[in-house]
C-alpha cells in the first residue's frame, strides 16, 4: 500500500490488515490517523506521531487490527481558510486551552443551546467525546480558524461520512461574537461547503435547537431543509427540540437523503403513535369512496388563500384523503395532517407519493384531534369540511381547544367550519329522522358506477347531534359488488352558538364567513370562523 505523508486518514477494518503492513504502519512517523472499523476517535491519533510510545488505547487498537483484508484510504485535507487573514489549523488535544478560552469568550451558543455558559471541560469534551456507539463515520474533524495574532476566531466540528457515505455532519460551528454580522460566518460556511463538495460530499447535515432563532434563521438562509425533529433532548439545563436539517450539495432530492439515512425520516409524533387502533377505523371500508363525492364544498381556493406565506407551517385536523392538504402542500413550507382514520390517510399518502410531495413538505399521521402533542406550533390550523362536528362530547371539544392553544403560534390563526342548520332546533328534532334512504349522488367509475344514499335514523336532542348513515354502493355493470356504510355524529351549531364556543375557549374571532362564495355569516350554508389566541 502507498505510504505518503499526504495520507491523513486511514480506515482499517478490524481483522483485515496484513500483519506486516500493520507493523509498517505503526512504525511510520507520518501523522497518520488510524481508525478501526468501530469507534476509535480519529483525531485521537492526530495528536501524536507513531514513533512515540503508544497509549493504552492505541495499543488496544494495534492488537485488534492484526489480520488480512481491506484498507480504505481517505485523502481529505484540512480545508483552506476562505478568509485571507485567517488560517486553518486542526485542533488537537494540545489546543484544548486555546479552544476552552474561545468557548468562554464566546458563550452565546452554549447559553442558547444549554441554558448556561460553557463548562470548564467544554473544550475537552469537544475534542475527546466520541460519537454515539454504532454510528459510522470516517473522521471527526475539529477545524480552528486562527487570525494573524494566533487567536482562535472560529471553529467547526465536521464529521465525514456520518451514518452514510458522502453525508458530512457539522457538529459545532461557532464564529466569534465580534465577527457576527460581518459576513465572516457565511464565508466560513461557504469554505466548509466547498471543502465538502470538493471531497465528494453530497449532503451537509446538522442539528439546530428550536428556539435558537438566530441559528435557525442562519441555517435556513443557507439552504438547509428540516427533515425531522428530535424532541426531549436533554442539553445542559434545557430540554430541547432539535431540528435535523440537511443541505443537498449535488442537487439530490431529500427523499434520496432519507433513503441513505432512514433515521432522519420525520417520525410519527410520539403522542400519536399507536393511539387509535386500525380496528376502530370506522372509515376502513368507505375511504375508497370519499374522493368520488361531487358534492363537497368548493373550499380549496378559500383555504389555500389563507396560507400566510410560502414558508408557513400548517396543521390540518382531520385531513382525510388530503383533498385540501395536497393543494396546501404546494403553497406552504410544511403541512402536517392528523386523522383518526388510517384508511383515509392511506389514500392521502398514495396521493402525496404520486404527486412527488416529499415527507419534508407534507406529513400525515394517525391521531385524535382532541388529544395530540406535536411539540411545535403552526402558523395556520384548519379543519375543513365540518370535521369539528364529528366531536360529540364537551370533553372532546375542550380537548380540541386545549390542543389548539398549544399548537397555534402566537400570531397564528385557526379556521373552523360547521354547516349552518337549515331548520331551527325544534323542527330538526321533530322532522329530521326519516328512516328512509335518500339518494345523494351517483358517479360513473370504470366498469360501472358508485351511488351514495343517506339514512337518518337517530338524533340526540341536547346537545343536538345528528347521526346520519351514509351508504355507498358500487355496481359493476348492473351487479352490486360492494356496499359500505358509515354512521357519523354531526353535532349542530347555530351561528351565535358557534361564535360563543370559540370565544368561550379563550380565542378572539377575527373573521367570519357564511360560505365559500362570499355569503354573509348566518346567511349562507356554512359557518366559518377565523380566530387567534387571546394570550
Ligand atoms: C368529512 S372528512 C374531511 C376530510 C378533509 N378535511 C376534507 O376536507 O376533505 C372528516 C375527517 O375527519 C376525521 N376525523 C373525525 N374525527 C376525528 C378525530 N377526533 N380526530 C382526527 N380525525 C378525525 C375523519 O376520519 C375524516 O377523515
Amino acid at each position: 500500500m502507498p505510504m505518503n505523508s499526504d495520507i491523513d486518514l486511514l480506515v482499517i477494518t478490524e481483522s483485515e490488515v496484513p500483519s506486516q503492513t500493520q507493523e509498517a504502519l505503526l512504525n511510520e512517523t507520518y501523522p497518520l490517523y488510524l481508525e478501526c472499523g468501530r469507534q476509535i476517535s480519529p483525531q485521537f491519533w492526530s495528536a501524536r506521531k507513531f514513533d512515540q510510545p503508544p497509549t493504552e488505547k492505541e495499543e488496544a487498537l494495534r492488537q485488534r487490527v492484526l489480520g488480512d483484508g481491506k484498507i480504505l484510504l481517505s485523502r481529505v485535507q484540512l480545508p483552506p481558510s476562505p478568509i485571507p487573514t485567517l488560517r486553518t489549523i486542526e485542533l488537537t488535544p494540545e489546543d484544548e486551552p486555546l479552544l476552552q478560552r474561545f468557548f468562554e469568550e464566546n458563550p452565546e451558543y452554549f447559553v442558547a443551546a444549554y441554558g448556561e455558559p460553557p463548562g470548564p471541560q467544554e473544550a475537552h469534551a469537544a475534542i475527546h467525546d466520541e460519537l454515539p456507539a454504532g454510528w459510522s463515520f470516517t473522521k471527526k474533524w475539529l477545524v480552528g480558524y486562527v487570525d494573524e495574532a494566533g487567536s482562535l476566531v472560529a471553529m467547526a466540528n465536521v464529521v465525514t461520512d456520518l451514518l452514510a457515505k458522502d453525508v458530512w455532519h457539522i457538529g459545532l460551528f461557532i464564529v466569534a461574537t465580534a465577527r457576527h454580522g460581518t459576513g465572516d460566518a457565511q464565508a466560513l460556511h461557504e469554505g466548509i461547503e466547498r471543502w465538502a463538495r470538493d471531497n465528494g460530499a453530497k449532503w451537509l447535515r446538522l442539528g439546530v435547537v428550536r428556539g435558537n432563532a438566530r441559528a435557525e434563521r442562519y441555517w435556513e438562509s443557507l439552504g438547509y431543509i428540516q427533515t425531522r425533529t428530535r424532541e426531549g433532548m436533554q442539553m445542559g439545563k434545557l430540554t430541547n427540540t432539535v431540528r435535523v436539517m440537511v443541505k443537498p450539495l449535488a442537487g439530490g432530492a431529500i427523499e434520496e437523503f432519507l433513503s441513505l439515512v432512514p433515521r432522519d425520516r420525520p417520525e410519527v409524533p410520539r403522542a400519536l403513535e399507536g393511539k387509535p387502533s386500525v380496528t376502530s377505523d370506522i372509515r376502513a371500508n368507505v375511504a375508497q369512496y370519499y374522493d368520488l363525492n361531487p358534492e363537497v364544498p368548493a373550499d380549496v381556493g378559500f383555504y389555500t388563500a389563507l396560507v400566510p406565506s410560502p414558508e408557513a407551517s400548517i396543521l390540518e385536523l382531520g385531513c382525510g384523503t388530503g383533498r385540501v392538504l395536497l393543494p396546501l402542500a404546494q403553497r406552504c413550507g410544511y403541512v402536517q395532517g392528523i386523522d383518526l382514520s388510517e384508511a383515509m390517510l392511506a389514500v392521502c399518502r398514495d396521493k402525496l407519493r404520486q404527486a412527488n410531495i416529499p415527507v419534508t413538505k407534507a406529513h400525515v399521521a394517525v391521531g385524535d384531534i382532541c388529544d395530540f402533542v406535536l411539540g411545535r406550533t403552526f402558523d395556520l390550523i384548519i379543519a375543513p369540511y365540518r370535521v369539528l362536528q364529528n366531536l360529540e362530547t364537551d370533553s372532546q371539544l375542550h380537548g380540541l381547544f386545549r390542543c389548539l392553544h398549544t399548537h397555534l403560534s402566537s400570531g397564528g390563526t385557526c379556521v373552523l367550519n360547521v354547516f349552518r342548520p337549515k331548520w331551527d332546533a325544534e323542527k330538526l328534532r321533530r322532522d329530521w329522522v326519516t328512516n328512509q334512504e335518500t339518494f345523494c349522488w351517483q358517479v360513473a367509475v370504470e366498469g360501472g358506477r358508485v351511488t351514495c344514499h343517506d339514512r337518518r335514523s337517530h338524533i340526540a336532542p341536547d346537545p343536538l347531534i345528528l347521526y346520519p348513515e351514509l351508504i355507498w354502493r358500487r355496481y359493476r355493470h348492473e351487479a352490486l359488488v360492494d356496499e359500505a356504510v358509515l354512521r357519523i355524529p354531526m353535532r349542530c351549531y347555530y351561528p351565535d352558538e358557534f361564535s360563543r364556543l370559540i370565544a368561550n375557549h379563550g380565542f378572539r374571532i377575527i373573521d367570519r364567513w357564511g360560505g365559500y362564495a362570499g355569503e354573509a355569516y348566518g346567511v349562507g350554508p356554512e359557518l366559518v370562523l377565523r380566530f387567534q389566541r387571546t394570550a
